[in-house]
């Protein structure tokens, strides 16, 4: 069975890579760089070379493939969205060509509502040039990742943890290793067919407020969650050299999850993850000793 994972070093798909050589699979990986994958991994994989922006890399990655683990990778272009339309429409011919019968996408809560939601309005758009190839493909509508609290450095020096979402308002939060767990299950797995959506929503709901009270808890730092508005973060996000189109894209995916938003795929057993953000952040943030 040849499976192939895009984003092999990305914080989901290193999971999946390392549960897929666990199970007896040898995966095709896409990456822009090999040397990035540890040397033991890299003996035990097929790798092809190459930007999920070239259709041609796609279509050779895909060749003979039954399976595909798509995400459409974190872009430093300066129109996100573009970027992703190009790279799915690259995905969805790759998988009508090459006749890929699995695809698992990497989507994000907030996609349902198709537009409104900043960047992940790409998201929304890549599901459905993948929902027209016919192909069996999970949409995974993923929570908050925990790690984004790793690329706040700032916050977490500071001791202020700061957000367009109302503090108290809260939300699906997510270990990206449950998430990976959930995507090789679903790559090796020849039950299912048809088009699905699931919510991948973390063990609870959290608020930002909590979330600062269990980050404080597991660094033994105080740690406070602070509102900020839209114009407020615009500005920080436009000082920083981010183009209009980026700015937006940021801001829309708080500004289109704040109102009325309710998840298509509720809370349950399926949507249900167990890693908590208290045994994460011990393992993750608590300063070494
Ligand atoms: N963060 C969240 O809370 C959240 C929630 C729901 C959904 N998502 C979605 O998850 C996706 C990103 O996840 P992540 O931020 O956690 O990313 P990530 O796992 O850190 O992975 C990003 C990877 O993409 C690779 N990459 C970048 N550009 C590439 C290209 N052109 N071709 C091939 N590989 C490329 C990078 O590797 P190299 O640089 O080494 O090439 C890097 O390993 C996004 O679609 C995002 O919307 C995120």
């Amino acid at each position: 069975m040849k499976i192939v994972v895009t984003t092999p070093t990305g914080h989901v798909g290193s999971r999946v890579v390392r549960l897929l050589l666990q199970a007896g699979v040898r995966p095709t990986l896409l990456l822009r760089d090999a040397a990035k994958l540890d040397s033991a991994i890299r003996e035990r994989v097929d790798i092809v070379q190459g930007s999920q922006s070239d259709v041609e890399v796609v279509l050779r990655a895909t060749e003979g493939a039954e399976a595909l683990f798509w995400v459409n990778p974190r872009t430093t272009d300066g129109d996100p969205i573009a970027t992703w339309t190009h790279m799915g429409a690259n995905a969805a011919r790759a998988v009508k060509d090459n006749g890929v019968a699995r695809i698992v996408f990497q989507s994000s809560l907030g996609a349902e509502k198709r537009s409104g939601v900043g960047e992940i309005d790409g998201l929304a758009g890549t599901e459905e040039q993948l929902d027209r190839t016919g192909a069996s493909v999970l949409h995974l509508r993923c929570g908050y990742f925990f790690t984004n609290l790793l690329e706040e450095p700032d916050a977490l020096r500071d001791g202020v943890l700061r957000t367009a979402m109302p503090i108290d308002r809260p939300m699906p939060w997510v270990d990206p290793r449950d998430i990976g767990d959930i995507v090789t299950a679903r790559l090796l797995s020849t039950v299912w067919a048809g088009r699905h959506v699931q919510g991948v929503h973390g063990p609870h709901d959290l608020t930002f407020t909590q979330v600062a009270a269990i980050v404080s808890r597991a660094t033994g730092r105080p740690m406070r969650a602070e509102h900020v508005s839209d114009d407020d973060l615009r500005d920080t996000l436009r000082s920083a050299g981010l183009s209009d189109k980026q700015t937006e894209g940021i801001i829309g995916m708080s500004s289109g999850l704040r109102e009325n938003f309710t998840p298509e795929d509720p809370r349950s057993i399926l949507t249900t993850t167990p890693t908590s953000l208290t045994a994460w952040a011990h393992e993750n943030l608590r300063p070494k000793p």
